[in-house]
């Protein structure tokens, strides 16, 4: 499983093609993981959770600072974020549309959202679906070009890689 994850860090890495400079929220962030992964190629990374269990088990520095908060209602200041992170997020918000304005809201223009998530229709998804079921209860997933469809909407579509039973989409904010 930590194979599997780090593999998708790599590519969530190159995907962001990350400067140095950037200010990071990684959305749902759980445990810091990820933020860690990345935090040599940034300059700031929020983790933002509701679970104060999981944040509990973050490797806080400098560079890497947890938040307790809802990704609906973050706190963060309008057009601060450079970089906001959905990792294996979007089919556990049920507000969806909810979830994007504020993302589009922290975001500075042309300031990049990353998603990833596994696509639905794939056999090795319904497997995971019914894991996070019993962990979480219920889950919203949305298929890859169902999620473009609604990106599209305030964001440019910038990448979208497809690994067939998960996918990577990076849009860049058009406010
Ligand atoms: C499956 S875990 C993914 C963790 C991490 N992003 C990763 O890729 O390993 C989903 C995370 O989203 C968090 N989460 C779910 N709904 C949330 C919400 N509305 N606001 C903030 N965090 C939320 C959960 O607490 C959990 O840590």
């Amino acid at each position: 499983m930590r194979f599997f994850s780090l593999y998708k860090f790599e590519e969530i890495k190159k995907a962001l093609n990350l400067n140095g400079s950037e200010v990071i929220v990684d959305m749902g962030g759980g445990t810091g993981e990820l933020g860690e992964y990345l935090m040599d190629s940034c300059s700031l990374i929020y983790i933002l959770d509701e679970s104060d269990k999981m944040l509990s088990k973050v490797k806080v520095n400098e560079k890497i600072i947890p938040v307790q908060g809802e990704a609906l209602s973050t706190g963060f200041e309008s057009k601060s974020i450079d970089v906001v992170i959905l990792s294996d997020v979007f089919h556990h918000i049920s507000n969806q549309g909810k979830l994007l304005e504020e993302i589009e809201r922290i975001l500075k223009r042309d300031g990049k959202l990353l998603i990833m998530d596994f696509e639905k229709k794939h056999f090795r998804t319904k497997l995971l679906i019914l894991f996070e079921y019993l962990l979480f209860g219920k889950l919203y997933f949305k298929t890859k070009d169902e999620i473009i469809d609604i990106l599209t909407e305030s964001f440019k579509i910038d990448k979208i890689i497809d690994k067939g039973y998960y996918f990577i989409i990076v849009g860049l904010n058009r406010c």
